[in-house]
Formats: structure tokens, sequence, C-alpha cells
């Protein structure tokens, strides 16, 4: 069984932040986005990895490396346009060749390991009507938004529509899907959809209707499409609420620690209150400040006479004399400051290397 990542989009749903860094590493929980996957996979016990990288492919790189640090062998498969999940496939078959794999768009993150959902596809297929493809889904609110299954009485997979205006269903294909090699057929005989993609979800439908058995699993635990500021936020706080305390830091006998916290090594925190779930990056430093539950401060970062609660501040930024600064994603090396008192909540979203200054 082999991986194939994506991690090419443009994310544009997160700028400013992805005007300058790719979206798949914008961190949560102090890691990025896309090493969740890739350690998910590994502890799944996949380690033949593609990676498919666009736009930011420098940057996914340099960040990734090899694989060797997650145990994996990585291929990097550039994309030059973001032409659709099923592209990806296309542009992937040298390296997919005619082995099992499983797709994971890198911008999602699920609670669910993904080892039984692997091992219930290698048990289908090696049974008497044995599936090409498996899929995973979970009931939305929003069904508009994502790509859309139609099921029968008895559970199996009859359509399968991509960001319908009249919802079939309120089952969402989650970003984890497992092939066989008939997938490389489907991706070349399906047409570009309206929005100009090569959609897996018709490639999927196009298994359908050549009379393959998809598979369906429903997913328990919580999914989140990352690709925008309020699921970025809601997936930094679902991690958080998984964290055990860890203090290798340095916080002194003038501040107070509450809750679960993870201060890293270098890290130094004064005349300070945290009050966790948070994290705390190398090197960073708090003082006289109070620092709040679903924080997560980035590698270097300063927080200075300032009140900062359920926010992502990526490294080296410095946050100073802010009064309060809640539900912000901050880019790295962005200086969030103030010039007079006034008290106020801010609610950010800074783009890498900025300055704002509040009046
Ligand atoms: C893509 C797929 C969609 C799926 C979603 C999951 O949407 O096309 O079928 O439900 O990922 O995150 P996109 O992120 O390209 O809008």
């Amino acid at each position: 069984m082999k991986a194939l990542i994506l991690a090419g989009g443009a994310g544009t749903r997160l700028r400013p932040i992805t005007h300058t860094s790719a979206k798949q590493l914008v961190p949560v929980a102090n890691k990025p986005i896309l090493f969740y996957g890739i350690e998910a996979m590994v502890a799944a016990g996949i380690t033949d990895i593609g990676i498919i990288v666009g736009d930011t492919r420098a940057e996914v790189m340099a960040a990734l490396g090899d694989g060797q640090r997650f145990g994996a062998a990585f291929t990097f498969i550039p994309q030059d346009a973001p032409l659709g999940l099923a592209h990806c496939v296309l542009i992937a078959a040298d390296f997919l060749g005619d082995d099992d794999f499983v797709m994971y768009l890198g911008d999602n993150l699920l609670e669910q390991d993904l080892g039984a959902f692997v091992h219930s596809f290698e048990t289908a297929r090696a049974g008497a009507d044995p599936p090409t493809a498996q899929i995973l889904l979970k009931q939305v609110p929003d069904p508009q938004r994502f790509g859309i299954a139609e099921l029968d009485k008895s559970g199996n997979v009859v359509r399968l529509v991509e960001k319908p205006d009249n919802p079939p269903s309120d089952l969402a294909l989650v970003g984890v899907y497992l092939f066989d090699c008939t997938i490389n057929e489907a991706v070349r005989a399906i047409a570009p959809s309206p929005r100009g993609e090569l959609e897996i979800t018709d490639a999927i439908q196009w298994l359908v209707d050549q009379g393959k058995r998809v598979r369906c699993e429903l997913l328990t635990g919580w999914w989140i499409d990352t690709g925008k500021l309020t699921p970025l936020l809601e997936a930094n706080r679902l991690l958080l609420e998984k964290i055990e305390t860890r203090i290798d830091g340095k916080v002194d006998d003038t501040s107070t620690i509450d809750g679960r916290v993870v201060i890293e090594a270098g890290a130094i925190v004064t005349n300070s209150t945290l009050r966790g779930p948070l994290v705390i990056g190398a090197g960073a430093r708090i003082s006289d400040s109070f620092v709040g539950p679903f924080s997560a401060v980035g590698d270097g970062c300063e927080v200075v006479n300032s009140e900062v609660e359920h926010s992502v501040i990526m490294e080296r930024s410095k946050v100073i004399d802010i009064q309060r600064l809640e539900d912000s994603l901050i880019g790295r090396e962005a200086v969030v400051s103030r010039s007079h008192l006034r008290p106020r909540a801010l609610r950010l979203m800074v783009g890498d290397h900025c300055q704002i200054d509040v009046e």
C-alpha cells in the first residue's frame, strides 16, 4: 500500500497567510497541518509516500525533507496548475504503478486513526467481492460545500456529486480515499467539471457506473477541512484538548500555570499567567501577560504585556501591549503592537512579516 498526499492547493481562503506560505504548513497546536497526515500514514504502516506539490513546492519540500525524520520515503510530484484531485492521481501514475493506495488531502485533519480504515479495505479486498475503492463519509450541516454521497437502503454507494446545489444527502466525502489501480483508468475517462477541475468525486462515480464496488465507512470522530480561519482555530482547539503537560522551558515564581500546558525548551515565562490547554514554542518569551486556553504560541515568539486567547501565533511574531487578542491567526515574523492604551479586543488575521500598530 502506498500513499498519495495532496499538498499543492493554493489556499485562497487563508489569505493573507497563504500569499507567503503554504496552507498545509500553517501550524495547529504548533505543528504544521500536513505533518499530522504524514504521521497518521506512518502510524498506519504506510511509508512509501508520494506528495503532490504546487506553487509552494520549495517551502513544502524544505519543511518535509526526504521523509527520513518521519520514518518514510517521499517522492515529490509537481503539479503545474491546480487542475483537481483526480488530476493529482493522473500525474502520479508512474509513482503509483498498479499498487493500492490511500489518497489524503493535506489540509484535512481527522481524529480517527487511519490504520483501522486501511485495514478494513485490505480485509474487504481479500474477500469474495473486492471493492475497487473505499470512501469515508461524515454527516455535515452544509453539504453544498463538499462532495456528497447518496447511499441505497443497504448502505451501498449509488451516486456521488461534487458540491451539489440540491444535496441528495448530508454525507460528505472526507478527504481520505482508498483505491486500487482501477482509479487510474477512471481519472483518464472523466472530463473536467464546471469549475474546470478533474474531480475525484466524478472518478469514483465512474467506478460506480462501471459496476465496480465502492465501499464506504462513516467517520465517528471529528474531521476538519482546515482551509479557512474558523475551522483552523477549531482544529487547534481540538488538538490542544489532547495535550499532556510538559514544561521544558523556564517559568519564574511570579508566574502562575493552570491546566495543561506545553512549554518547549528555551521558552521563558515571567510574571505571567498561563491557563491551558495551550502550547508555547521553543525559545518564546512571555512576560507580564496572560495566555489563555486554546492558544498556540510559535517558536521564538514574544508576548509582552498582553492578553492572548484562542489564537494561533506563528513563529517569531511579537504581540506587544495588546489589551486582548482573541480568535486570531498571526503569520510568521509579524508584529502586533499598540502605541496608546485603549481597552478593546482584537480579532485578526495577520499575514507573514506584517506590522500592525493599533492606535
Ligand atoms: C475536496 C473534494 C470534496 C471533499 C473535500 C473534503 O473539496 O472535492 O469532494 O468533500 O475536498 O475536504 P475542495 O477542498 O477541493 O473544495
